[in-house]
Formats: C-alpha cells, sequence, structure tokens
C-alpha cells in the first residue's frame, strides 16, 4: 500500500479516482447525514474540505444548503461536478488544497472534514485553514480513522501508516479555540463503497467556533 504523498495529494488521489466506480459511493457519510439537518437550516453555507468525488457536497446541496467542495485531485472535482449534474443541484467547486487562497476566511456556517489523513504539520494547516474558513457560530463536523483501525488490523480503509491516523487528542489540540461538543472514539459501521466498508475505529468530532473569535 501506498501512504499518501503529503506534498502531492492531487496525484496519489487522481490515480485513485480514475475509475468509473465512486470509490467511497455517492450517499453521504452517515455521521455528516446524522448531524447537519439538525444542526443548519436551510440555505446554510457548508465547505465540504477534500471532498473527494462529491459524496457529502452533493448531498449537502440537495439538502438545500449552499455548497462549496474543495478538492485537490483534479479527477475528483470532476466527479464532483458530475455527480452534481446528475443529481440535479450546484456545488461551487474549488480545485485546490487547503489551506487555500481560495476559500474566503469566517464566511462558512459549516465546515466539513471526512477522512482527510495527512500528517502532522499539514494535519494542522489543514484543520487550522478549516478554523479560519468557519463564520463565527459555524460548525465543524469531523470523521477520521484513529490507530486502533490499524491496530486491529481492519480492511475498511484508511492510510497505513499510524503517522497518518488521528487520535482525540490531537483533535483536541488542533482544535481547541473551538467549543468541543463532542469528541468519541467510536466503533462503527461504515458502508461508504468499496473504500470503506466494514467495522471501523473512528474519532468524531464536532465543534462550534466561538461568536466572539474572528481569525
Ligand atoms: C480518503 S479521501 C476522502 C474523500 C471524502 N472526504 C470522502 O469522505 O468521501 C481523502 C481526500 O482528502 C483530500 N486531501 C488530501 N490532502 C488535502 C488537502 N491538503 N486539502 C484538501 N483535501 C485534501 C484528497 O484529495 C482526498 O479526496
Amino acid at each position: 500500500m501506498t501512504t499518501p504523498g503529503p506534498d502531492d495529494p492531487a496525484s496519489f488521489w487522481n490515480e485513485k479516482f480514475n475509475q468509473t466506480e465512486y470509490r467511497y459511493g455517492t450517499s453521504p457519510n452517515a455521521f455528516v447525514e446524522a448531524t447537519l439537518p439538525e444542526k443548519l437550516t436551510a440555505g446554510a453555507s457548508v465547505l465540504c474540505v477534500g471532498d473527494g468525488e462529491g459524496r457529502n457536497g452533493v448531498w449537502c446541496a440537495e439538502q438545500g444548503f449552499e455548497t462549496t467542495s474543495i478538492e485537490p485531485s483534479s479527477v475528483g472535482a470532476q466527479k464532483i461536478k458530475a455527480l452534481a449534474e446528475k443529481r440535479g443541484v450546484e456545488v461551487s467547486v474549488i480545485c485546490d488544497r487547503m489551506p487555500s487562497d481560495a476559500v474566503e476566511a469566517n464566511r462558512f456556517d459549516a465546515v466539513v472534514l471526512t477522512f482527510i489523513h495527512a500528517p502532522p504539520e499539514i494535519r494542522r494547516q489543514i484543520h487550522s485553514a478549516s478554523i479560519e474558513a468557519l463564520a463565527p457560530g459555524g460548525l465543524l463536523v469531523l470523521e477520521a480513522f484513529t490507530p486502533a483501525q490499524r491496530e486491529n488490523n481492519r480492511p475498511s480503509g484508511g492510510p497505513p501508516s499510524l503517522a497518518l491516523l488521528f487520535t482525540p487528542e490531537m483533535l483536541q489540540e488542533d482544535f481547541e479555540e473551538l467549543e468541543i461538543s463532542q469528541l468519541s472514539e467510536e466503533v462503527v459501521e461504515l458502508d461508504e463503497g468499496a473504500g470503506h466498508r466494514g467495522p471501523a475505529d473512528v474519532v468524531r468530532l464536532i465543534a462550534r467556533k466561538p461568536v466572539a473569535a474572528h481569525k
């Protein structure tokens, strides 16, 4: 197995996404699907970071959210546009990696990150840029694999390198300026295309940017 190239996520993911099938399916991540509708109103602006082939972004647009997806892989970005067109919704697609000058600060009512694994320095940059993108009072929803995913030899997805996996402690530190309402380690049953299928060790985070914070 290869390790995602932190310096060139576009090439790594172009290769993975260069197939007709949607690697993680075309339905939203279950945690995102369960969390967003009860916390956002129609018309809310949502940024899906590393939206891959668009399963979360397209679903967000279908909920009536004004949706932007940022995805470094040009193949992924094209698949997001194709999925949005097929489902008859609008998603604004930025083909870039985070942090990106194309993402406006203090702009989004919600930021979604599912399985955006990266080595520590890049992880911190992605998370800091995600905080910056949030409007005051905005919601951040994140799911990622923990080291237990590898320790338990689970074949349900995630990078092979322990250094790319996330612990609750890392997230507590990265998102310390947010008001965290959930930070939990869980074993969940993934059913997300061929890429994520079966029992999985994940960490789930729900947090809000304080209204007073202006970063
Ligand atoms: C495992 S895939 C998950 C895709 C999508 N979030 C999902 O759950 O279906 C990881 C994604 O992170 C993206 N990615 C990697 N580095 C990134 C960065 N610096 N900024 C934004 N996205 C990044 C990759 O291009 C890839 O689409």
